[in-house]
């Protein structure tokens, strides 16, 4: 989604905003612009339609300045075009800004302040640098102005804000939008996401909601919404740059993908101790063993591997567990139990859908907990309590160790929630083995990858739609594996439990419609088998991906058994591979599919 850079004090500004903006890539945008000027009256202000490298060509080289602002914009309001690319000018020239989120009185806001104003785009954010142009006609300095147009503004931002006759500073605010201040020796950098500036410098200050924050070259000043002064420590970021590039692999996804044994091994590494118990944070483990009911809550990849979470919680740790849908909780709450505890799953840590349900639980006063893959991510902040992932950044878009981590993650939470609640079956549950073996289960099969690539080339070739099914567990991953096809590959894909097909959409299954079947549940593995010879009746072409223990004859992808409990970490790579041969096999770009954002930080 949106991104930002700033910089303040280097002399090739044009240079760092525009690798900064690089790094962004990965989050999704159709737009992108530059604005840098030198303090001397040069200013230039570049934006383009399309890739950080059509901006690139269109710079010719030659922007020179020591202060800049860039932004990668993802269509909201308005259509992606060069016009509503972001940094926007106030009608004098005078103020340039660039803005993440939306603003949610926009039309109001218009109304009210700026009748006369000529607006040259569609986008929320223009409005905004008008009103602080309106309001600077009124107040002696910019900062009175920027902060008098906050007060009118609702919704969620992060904004950076440069002043022709002030050039010596960047103004910055956030709402409900990430932003983070770097500091440099004699510079200073601004970005919404660390990545975007760990080529800079890897000190950062977080800015929290309300704030406004004056940047200079040497120095910053926070102030919060009256303006007192606040001090904050700044903090090193964890971030390697190793881990944020791709080394030898074609697409980020891949590399994701293959690091998932190695995220298992880490996870057990992070949350076992020297004798092999699991080791969590024991105020998390007693907010967990005094809940009554336990609330998941996510957004796409995440709300899949929330369904593995609820039963892991409910077979190990003994608590009844609901999954919800963040976009859905908030505005469909359903009765809440006595004692609830909330698990909010996000590897961003910045999903606005899930965030605006942690700022009701927080009103409530209602105890929560985020599963994140992001230290200082704003879930985790705003959460009482945070278990890290511990995945390494993922950068493709389409989510693949960050699922597998967050079930593992999950499966040491109710496992050590068990164990404190003295329940058998956690128990008799040996984390550490089980989780190893699913670790080697998944390494054999990402080595496998390219039979994968080869068994599915025709099976997908030409088709519009496919479908996978599974019961159980087989159906939480049947979820997740259509969601990876879709979103990348762009075929039409679903996830069902395979006992509704014949309810209704088996009226789909013509000649050649691919069906892939899950099957690792040895209760329910003839019922599946028997729902892949009712589609094949009808002219589908299935695929098996089978626990060996499982499997028969012509069953085309065989799997390592692992424990059932954990069967979606082995059952779910295969998927991955499909989606990933798929899309490579059609000619799309895996790790930016259209439309598409890595931190989807709007509603
Ligand atoms: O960062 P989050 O886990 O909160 O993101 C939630 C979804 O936007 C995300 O999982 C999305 O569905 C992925 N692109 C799927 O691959």
């Amino acid at each position: 989604m949106c991104g930002i850079v700033g910089i303040i004090g280097k002399e090739n500004a044009a240079d760092i905003l525009l690798q900064g903006l690089e790094k962004l890539e990965y989050r999704g945008y159709d737009s992108a612009g530059i604005y840098v000027t030198n303090g001397q009256g040069e200013n230039h202000l570049i934006k383009s339609q399309g890739r950080i490298a059509d901006l690139q060509k269109k710079m010719n080289g030659d922007v020179n300045g020591t202060i800049g602002i860039g932004h990668t914009r993802w269509a909201t309001h308005g259509r992606p075009s060069e016009r509503n690319a972001h940094p926007h000018t106030s009608e004098n020239g005078r103020f340039t800004l660039v803005h993440n989120g939306v603003i949610e009185n926009f039309e109001e806001i218009k109304q009210e302040f700026l009748q006369d104003n000529l607006m040259e785009g569609e986008t929320d954010t223009e409005i905004v640098v008008h009103l602080i142009a309106y309001f600077s006609e009124r107040t002696e300095t910019t900062k009175d102005a920027f902060r008098q147009a906050l007060s009118v503004i609702q919704g969620s931002y992060a904004f950076a804000l440069i002043d022709t006759q002030e050039p010596e500073v960047i103004y910055v605010a956030k709402n409900k939008s990430p932003l983070l201040i770097g500091l440099g020796d004699d510079f200073n950098v601004i970005c919404s996401d660390a990545m975007a500036m760990l080529q800079e410098t890897s000190r950062f200050v977080e800015i929290a909601d309300g704030e406004l924050v004056i940047v200079r070259a040497d120095a910053i000043r926070i102030e919060d919404q009256v303006g007192n002064l606040v001090f904050r420590e700044s903090y090193e970021a964890q971030l390697d740059l190793n881990d944020i590039e791709k080394g030898t692999y074609p697409y980020y996804m891949l590399k994701e993908i293959d690091e998932q044994p190695s995220v298992m091994r880490r996870i057990l590494a992070h949350y076992t101790n020297e004798a092999g118990e699991t080791s969590v944070d024991p105020a998390v483990i007693d907010e967990a063993v005094h809940c009554d009911r336990i609330y998941i809550v996510a957004c796409g990849t995440s709300y899949h591997a929330g369904w593995a979470g609820k039963r892991l919680l409910e077979e190990l740790a003994g608590i009844p567990t609901e999954v919800h849908l963040s976009s859905e909780f908030s505005y469909n709450m359903p009765l809440l139990s006595e004692k609830p505890l909330f698990i909010f799953l996000s590897q961003s840590g910045e999903t606005a859908d899930s965030r605006q349900v942690l700022v009701k639980i927080n009103e409530l006063d209602l105890p929560s907990l985020t599963l994140t893959n992001v230290p200082g991510s704003t879930l985790s902040r705003e959460a009482k309590h945070t278990l890290l992932l511990h995945a390494g950044p993922e950068i493709a878009v389409a989510s693949t160790k960050a699922y597998t981590a967050q079930i593992a993650v999950l499966a040491v939470l109710a496992s050590a929630i068990g164990r404190a609640k003295h329940e058998p079956a956690a128990a008799a549950f040996d984390l550490s083995t089980e989780l190893s073996l699913a670790a080697a289960a998944m390494e054999t099969i990402v080595n496998e990858k390219m039979m994968i690539g080869q068994l599915i080339e025709a099976f997908l070739a030409d088709t519009r739609n496919a479908f996978y099914i599974g019961r159980g567990m087989d159906y939480f991953v049947s979820m997740e594996a259509a969601l990876k096809l879709k979103e990348i590959s762009y075929i039409q894909a679903e996830g069902f439990a395979a006992g509704e097909l014949k309810h209704g959409t088996i009226a789909l299954i013509e000649e050649g419609t691919p069906v892939i079947g899950i099957i690792t549940d040895k209760k329910t593995a003839a019922h599946t088998r028997g729902n892949l010879k009712e589609v094949e009746s009808r002219g589908a072409e299935t695929l098996r991906i089978v626990s060996d223990s499982l499997a028969g004859k012509g069953d085309q992808l065989v799997i390592p058994e692992v424990h059932p409990l954990l069967s979606a970490l082995v059952s779910v790579i295969p998927t991955q591979l499909i989606a990933y041969f798929a899309t490579l096999h059609r000619g799309y770009d895996v790790d930016k599919p259209r439309n598409l954002a890595k931190s989807v930080t709007v509603e």
